[in-house]
């Protein structure tokens, strides 16, 4: 039996951790931008724009993966998350696309820790106790069916984040 649990919460800045791949919460642009978008960026440096550029955009709900370059992690897999405008213009819907999406990128690619940020619960706007229920339900339905990656970790940058992360994973009973 595996003693180790498959979702974990941790509370940290998400550029510092030596894990396969971090998620990055974009924009449809993928050219950066503010919050954990701007910090990722500056941490893996130019030549991460650089990559971005070659991509060409990505749509809501989708992930690309690019290398990390400077950061820790081996790859940086973006995904766009939905701007929230009270929960009835389908934001549920692309935000769990966002981590299928991003899960599934992750294992095509052989990751086998992936840490996400709290998607759209910033600038988006995203209320985090459903955001939260969300990623965990989306992360927990992957896990089942696959074998990569082996954990998920869940980043929260904000105690405000890590508790509803917390009651999330307590109510999946992870
Ligand atoms: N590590 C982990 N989490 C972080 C970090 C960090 N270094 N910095 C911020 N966060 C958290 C925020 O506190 C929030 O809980 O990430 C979560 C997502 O917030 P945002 O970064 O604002 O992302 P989002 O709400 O998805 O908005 C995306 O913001 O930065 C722009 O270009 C980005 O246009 C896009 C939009």
């Amino acid at each position: 039996m595996n003693a180790t649990p498959r979702m974990t919460l941790l509370r940290a800045d998400i550029t510092t951790l030596d894990v396969d791949a971090i998620v990055n919460a974009a924009n449809t642009s993928l050219l950066g931008g503010g919050g954990v978008d701007g910090a990722i960026h500056r941490a893996a440096g130019p030549d991460l724009l650089a990559e971005c550029r070659t991509i060409g955009g990505c749509p809501t709900g989708e992930a690309r993966i690019t290398g990390g370059y400077r950061l820790p992690a081996r790859y940086v897999i973006h995904t766009v998350g939905p701007v929230w405008h009270g929960g009835s213009k389908g934001e549920p819907a692309l935000l769990a696309a966002c981590y299928r999406n991003s899960l599934a990128l992750a294992a095509a690619h052989g990751v086998r820790r992936i840490a996400f940020p709290a998607i759209s619960c910033g600038v988006y706007g995203y209320p985090p106790a459903q955001a939260a229920e969300i990623a965990v339900r989306e992360s927990a339905a992957h896990l089942t069916r696959h074998d990569l990656p082996e954990q998920v970790i869940f980043t929260a940058f904000d105690a405000a984040v890590y508790a509803a992360y917390e009651a999330a994973l307590q109510a999946h009973g992870a």
